[in-house]
């Protein structure tokens, strides 16, 4: 029987967000390395991990080229022109002054089997689910006096709760990338009638922490046959800057929003640094101004 290869395939976007997320590490630990005299330990958890590596798909199916969540809607790749790129784990590991220890968390026993372990770094591997091994490390020391961590969050949608970011802000010692899908996930389910999908308000809350995001996409408008719910045209920025204003009421800095676009110019998420220092910020606001970005007063 062959072997089924479970190597996920991803776009060659992918790239520029491991690029911004190996140059914020190389920052963090640059500065830790030179003023950190008082730090007992630095984590990195990769709270989505992922495999170790992915594949980078080079050419897209006419017609599919629009397709946006290549992990879940594999497409056709040019074998002669496969190439493999390192996933977030080993950009982490691959960094010039290495976290004390490596915390990487995957659903998908497939991925983790494919994880960098050994004993040159201190890596933890945990299979199951973001928030309940995350909950588990904050009742270690993550976190804790003298104990600082970054930790990614790649989700391909909405996996990731707010109340999650709140547990993380609350320590005031952990900095987070996140991933905030608005392209490739949030918007993908918010049609322009109201009309929601069953199960989808209540991911979107979840999400969100708070039911207010439905006023940053739909409003009421009247016209001659009556009131009627419609999607705001700016519903995608008002969310993004709501979201944003929201990490940095939790955590107290927030970077701007990177924009990562696919190859045809569409746009797929947004990264967005937040922490409790501003030395963190600068940095981050840094890197992730490359680029698109976004960045207004309102949450800067
Ligand atoms: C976008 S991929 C991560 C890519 C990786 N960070 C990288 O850049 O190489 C998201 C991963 O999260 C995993 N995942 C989704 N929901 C999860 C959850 N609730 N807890 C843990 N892992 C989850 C998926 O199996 C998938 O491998």
């Amino acid at each position: 029987m062959s072997e089924v290869d479970t190597t996920p395939t991803v776009g060659p976007w992918a790239r520029e967000k491991l690029d911004a997320l190996a140059a914020y590490l190389d920052f963090y630990t640059k500065v830790l390395k030179n003023q950190g005299h008082w730090v007992k330990s630095t984590t990195f958890v990769d709270a989505f991990a992922g495999a170790g590596r992915a594949r980078l798909r080079r050419r897209l199916s006419e017609g599919a080229a629009e397709s946006l969540i290549a992990e879940l809607d594999p497409l056709p790749i040019d074998a002669d022109a496969e190439e493999y790129i390192h996933g977030s784990p080993r950009v982490a590991l691959g960094i010039a002054n290495p976290f004390s220890r490596y915390v990487f968390i995957e659903r998908d026993p497939a991925r983790v089997a494919e994880q960098e372990h050994g004993e040159r770094y201190r890596i933890e591997l945990r299979p199951g689910q973001c928030d309940e091994e995350l909950d588990a490390l904050l009742q270690g020391d993550l976190g804790r006096s003298g104990h600082l961590a970054v930790v990614f969050l790649d989700p391909f949608g909405m996996q990731l709760s707010w109340s999650m970011i709140e547990r993380l802000a609350a320590t005031k010692r952990i900095e987070v990338m996140i991933n905030f899908t608005l392209g490739m996930g949030i918007q993908r389910v918010l049609p322009r009638s109201a009309e929601l999908r069953p199960g989808w308000r209540e991911t979107l809350d979840r999400f969100f922490g708070s039911p207010d995001w439905y006023g940053q996409v739909y409003e009421e408008k009247a016209d001659l046959l009556g009131a009627k719910t419609e999607k705001r045209r700016d519903s995608g920025q008002r969310l993004l800057e709501w979201y944003r204003s929201r990490l940095k009421a939790a955590f107290g800095h927030v970077s701007p929003a990177r924009l990562i676009k696919n190859t045809k110019g569409g746009h797929l998420y947004y990264l967005i640094w937040a922490g409790p220092h501003p030395k963190g910020l600068d940095g981050a606001r840094y890197i992730l101004s490359k680029g698109d970005k976004v960045d207004r007063a309102s949450a800067a």
